[in-house]
Parts: C-alpha cells; structure tokens; sequence
C-alpha cells in the first residue's frame, strides 16, 4: 500500500512515525520545502515537491496535514486522483470546496476518516459508555473545557509563526480546539442552537480569538457550554456532565472518569491508562488502515467534520445561529 503525506510539521511527523510500525507501507510525501535527504533518511520516506508527481504515483490515500487553510484546496486534489482521505482536523476553516469535495468522494466512493483523534482517548470513551449505559439518565448538561497558553503547546517553534497565530491559515482557538465541538456532539448528539461569546483578551502577537464561551442547544434538549482558551498557564482539559438520574466527570490531566449514581446513591471512579492521548494517534492509525482494507467503517466522517465546522463558524458570529 502506498500513502502520501502532504504536510509533514508537527502532526504529520507523528502520524509518519506510527504508520512506519505497520508492515507493507511505502510511504511518500509532498513538503513545500522539497527534498530533504536528513528527512527521507529519518523516516524512510520519499519525497516530491510537486503534488501533480507525488499522485502520479498513485497512492491509496493521502494524508492532508498541512495548516488548516490548505486542507480542502488538497483533498480536493487527492480525491480527484482517487485516493482515499485522511483529513486533520479541523477539515477546513470556510465551507467553499466542501460540497465539491463530498460530491467526488462519494462518486468515486472514496473512505475518507477526519482526525479528531480525541474519540480514541480511554476517558472520553468511558464517559461515553456511561451515558449510553443509561446509568445517569437523560443528558440534561454539558460542559466541555479545554484550554492552555499558547506559546508552551509548540515549545521548539515561535508561536507568533504557527498557524494557530493566523487568521488566514486558519488559525484561532476554536479551530484549534474543535476536537472539544467534535466530542460534545458525539456524545450528546447534534446541536441545534449557538451563541458564542469570542474575544483576544490577552496581548499574545497573534490575530485570531485567543478564547471561546460556546453555548449550544441540542436536538434532544440537551444544554451545553464549550470553553476554550489559549491562555490558561496550567492546563486543563476535562468535561462534565449532568443528568436525570446522576452526573460523570472526565479530566484529562488527572486521568481521571468518575460518576455518581443516584439510585445507589454512591460515587464510581476509574483511572484512565498513562499516555491516553498519545495512544489515541496509534489507535486512529490502526482504525484508518483498517477502513482502507475495508474491515471497518470510518468512525469520524466527512459529514462530522462539516458539521463540527458549521458549529465553529456559527460560533464565530457573535449571535444566536439555529443550525439545520
Ligand atoms: N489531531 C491532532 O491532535 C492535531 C494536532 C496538531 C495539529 N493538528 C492539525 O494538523 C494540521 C497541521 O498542524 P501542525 O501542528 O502539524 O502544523 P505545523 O507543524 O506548522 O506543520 C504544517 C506543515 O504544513 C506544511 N506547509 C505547507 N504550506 C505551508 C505554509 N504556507 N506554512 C506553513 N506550513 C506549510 C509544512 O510541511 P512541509 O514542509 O512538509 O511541506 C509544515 O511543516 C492543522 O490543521 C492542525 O489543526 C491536529
């Protein structure tokens, strides 16, 4: 099997290094910066300057991750070429091209997974099964919080440069913090209603929102809230949630699920595994190859990251958006 990388920063590196553990993979990339033989040799991989050269090869799939602003103009190029997509998160940052790119991949019956790799984590996973075990009733609340200062999240790179810093690359908190819109519908299901508070309160040299207070209104009568931010100095990462019959608490940074059960009147908690967010980039690589190899359905579709980014871009608006 051969697969592209287009992007290889950050994330592209990581999902280079775990695809490397898998047997019968030749991979390639496309780099703005051409050939680099440190690269090539690091991470056995060849590489193209031009992509029109690197499809010619005719890859099963291509990975988009390069910055956010990029990714459609490039899945669209992939899926013209047939190859199967993984797309990083966010999918986009504006909808042009999306109903272009959804109506090759389904002529052409492309698999495309969206990498909101969050879905993989141990914890959330449990909060999930919680909620759908009934053990806490009807989801009434939700609240969602992730935030952390922005200059320690890349500490080897000038955070002014990132694209996280640019408007126009698609930066801003909550693009960069979508994974938080992604696991919310997932696990109460689809919003119906936003209002977002957004603003820059902190002199961080960059031009985008550097916090979000989101408000949703779900189909089912679920309230939530989504606070990011790229300010807080300790991080923080968790989720709670409230229902008819109990509430559950996720945190990522104290690895911790609990939830109280009210017809036992007790409180349960487990511990979530060391590395849970690491693992999560081995497990969406395990699901991805299996969906190419079709032995499994692809978990975050096109579909949700669209849906993900109407919820971003409604928030944007600064007033109360009833969704589709
Ligand atoms: N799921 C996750 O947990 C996760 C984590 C981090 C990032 N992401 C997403 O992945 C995407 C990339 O993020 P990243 O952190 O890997 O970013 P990054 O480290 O800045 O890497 C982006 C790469 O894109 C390529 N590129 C092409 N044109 C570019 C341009 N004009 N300016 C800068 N880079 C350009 C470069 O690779 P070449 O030199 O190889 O061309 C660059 O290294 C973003 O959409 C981000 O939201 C997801």
């Amino acid at each position: 099997m051969k697969i592209l990388f287009v992007g290889c920063g950050s994330i592209g590196k990581k999902h280079i290094r775990n695809l490397s553990k898998f047997k019968g993979i030749k991979i390639l990339a496309c780099r703005v910066r051409g050939k680099d033989r440190k690269f090539e040799k690091k991470y056995q991989v060849k590489v193209y300057k031009n992509l029109k050269a690197a499809l010619r090869e005719k890859p099963n799939a291509v990975f988009v991750t390069n910055p956010t602003s990029m990714h459609v103009q490039i899945a669209l190029k992939a899926a013209k070429a047939g190859a199967h997509l993984f797309i990083e998160k966010p999918i986009s940052h504006k909808l042009s091209g999306i109903k272009n790119l959804e109506n090759i991949v389904k002529k052409k019956r492309l698999k495309v997974f969206v990498g909101y790799n969050m879905r993989f984590l141990w914890g959330l996973r449990k909060l999930r099964e919680i909620i759908k075990s009934g053990k806490i009733g009807k989801v009434l609340y939700i609240n969602a919080v992730a935030g952390q200062y922005l200059p320690d999240w890349r500490p080897n790179q000038d955070y002014r440069k990132s694209y996280s810093a640019k408007k126009k690359m698609g930066g801003g908190v909550i693009l960069d913090l979508s994974h938080e819109i992604d696991y919310v519908r997932w696990l109460v299901g689809e919003a119906k209603e936003v209002f977002a508070r957004t603003d820059k309160i902190s002199n961080l040299q960059i031009d985008t929102e550097d916090v979000a207070d989101i408000s949703l209104k779900f189909k089912n009568g679920t309230i939530g809230n989504i606070h990011l931010d790229y300010l807080q100095r300790t991080p923080q990462r968790y989720c709670e949630i409230f229902g008819t019959k109990g509430s559950a608490f996720w945190d990522l940074y104290y690895r911790c699920v609990c939830f109280f059960d009210s017809a036992r009147n007790r409180w349960y908690s487990y511990t979530a595994p060391q590395n849970d967010m690491e693992k999560t980039y081995e497990e969406e690589m395990k699901h991805f190859l299996n969906v190419l190899r079709g032995k499994e359905k692809s978990s975050i579709t096109l579909e949700d990251g669209k849906k993900v980014l109407e919820i971003v871009l409604a928030a944007k608006k600064g007033r109360i958006v009833k969704l589709k």
